[in-house]
């Protein structure tokens, strides 16, 4: 059974997001945002909005990202806390702001000692937390996950491998490789064949999964076909362009799990998906209605506009006239102008508005 995984966005993979993929049936595993520990620490008025779970709680990995290893490993060990699948560093951000601070792809060209002490010190922090019996007498198991890229420009195959030998025997238990170099953008194909090689190289230690361009059924198959030993699929990007693709993508494969029966009862509960002529059909006017209100019940009031403007920048793409959509939005200064323009959009182009899932 392959999993299927809504990847780390920062700005986008948030709660608000997260309760309407949920509502389409959900996913396996949800990635956080990255979430700065140093910052986290402080316990700012921003932080606690990083931490929410109240859906898909027992699905939640959270991805931490920072430049020194001690506020990453006790950070690791707050989050622990929180419950979810566990704990990812951020060992793939390509950045500039990111890289040049330490933190992201950077852990992968330091020097490799300084890597592994940060990779053995939030272990030993989880390692403590799962040593603890919890009020109800039981042990709760967080798992450690590295989400990485290639390396840089002049990684070599070989010396790449051999980092994720070193992930591994310092107590990874998951990786998620986006096959691209640190330079290498969005546009560029991911060589699937690295996610293949690696797969092979940890069969029977663990699951490697495969991450880029997945998009849509078509895809998804391509990809597994390059990689069959992947154990399971990332998807970033599409799962804010289109929160309904891991629904959509289990139905046309079984093996996937999501049966007919439970498609997506909490979409069609809320109005975001609909039965049309004996089919269900996405209302991408209420998804997006519902987004921007989920902003509101779950954001800080001083994030509402960029994060508005960061999920319509991908979701717009869904729209015959996406750019001229985008545009009218991105210039929207509050939630409440946004929703009117986006409603309006729909009385020029009905046909628009909903899509067979
Ligand atoms: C807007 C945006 C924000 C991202 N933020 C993160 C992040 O916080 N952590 C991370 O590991 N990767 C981040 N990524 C990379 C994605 O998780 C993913 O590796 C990349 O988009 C390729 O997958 P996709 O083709 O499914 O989008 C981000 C990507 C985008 C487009």
């Amino acid at each position: 059974m392959k999993k299927l995984i809504a990847g780390p966005m920062a700005t986008l993979s948030h709660q608000g997001l997260r309760k309407i993929i949920e509502d389409f049936g959900g996913c396996d595993e949800y990635y956080t945002e990255m979430i700065n520990a140093a910052s986290f620490l402080t316990h700012g008025q921003f932080e606690s909005f990083y931490a929410l779970n109240d859906f898909g709680r027992e699905k939640i990995v959270w991805q931490l990202t920072g430049k020194d290893a001690e506020p990453m490993a006790e950070c690791a060990r707050e989050l622990c806390a929180l419950g979810g699948i566990g704990i990812d560093l951020n060992m793939g951000c390509s950045a500039p702001e990111i890289y040049k601070s330490g933190a992201g792809i950077s852990w992968m060209l330091k020097p490799r000692e300084e890597t592994e002490r940060l990779v053995s010190e939030v272990r030993n922090s989880i390692d403590s937390f799962n040593s603890e019996v919890l009020s109800d007498g039981t042990h709760k198991h967080q798992r450690l996950s590295v989400k990485l890229r290639l390396g840089d420009e002049n990684f070599k195959e070989d010396e790449f491998y051999d980092f994720c030998e070193m992930l591994y025997k310092n107590g990874v238990e998951q990786l998620v490789l986006h096959p691209r170099t640190k330079k290498e953008k969005l546009a560029r194909p991911p060589r699937y064949q690295f996610v293949e090689q690696l797969a092979l190289n940890m069969k029977d230690k663990i699951p490697v999964i495969l991450n880029g361009n997945v998009k849509d059924v078509a895809s998804y198959e391509y990809a597994m076909s390059k990689a069959p030993d992947a154990s399971g699929v990332m998807i970033a990007r599409m799962s804010a362009q289109k929160p309904w693709i891991f629904c959509k993508l289990g139905i046309r494969n079984e093996e996937l799990g999501i049966g007919n029966e439970e498609l997506g009862i909490g979409a069609r509960e809320r109005g975001l998906m609909i039965e049309r002529d004996g089919a269900f059909v996405v209302d991408r006017l209420m998804v997006g209605m519902v987004y921007i209100q989920n902003l509101r019940l779950y954001q800080p009031k001083e994030f509402w506009e960029t994060r508005m403007q960061r999920f319509f920048a991908y979701y717009c793409d869904n729209f015959s006239f996406g750019h001229y959509i985008k545009s009218k939005i991105l210039n929207c200064k509050t939630l409440e102008e946004a929703e009117t323009t986006f409603t309006k959009y729909f009385d020029e182009m009905p046909g628009d508005r909903f899509e067979k899932i």
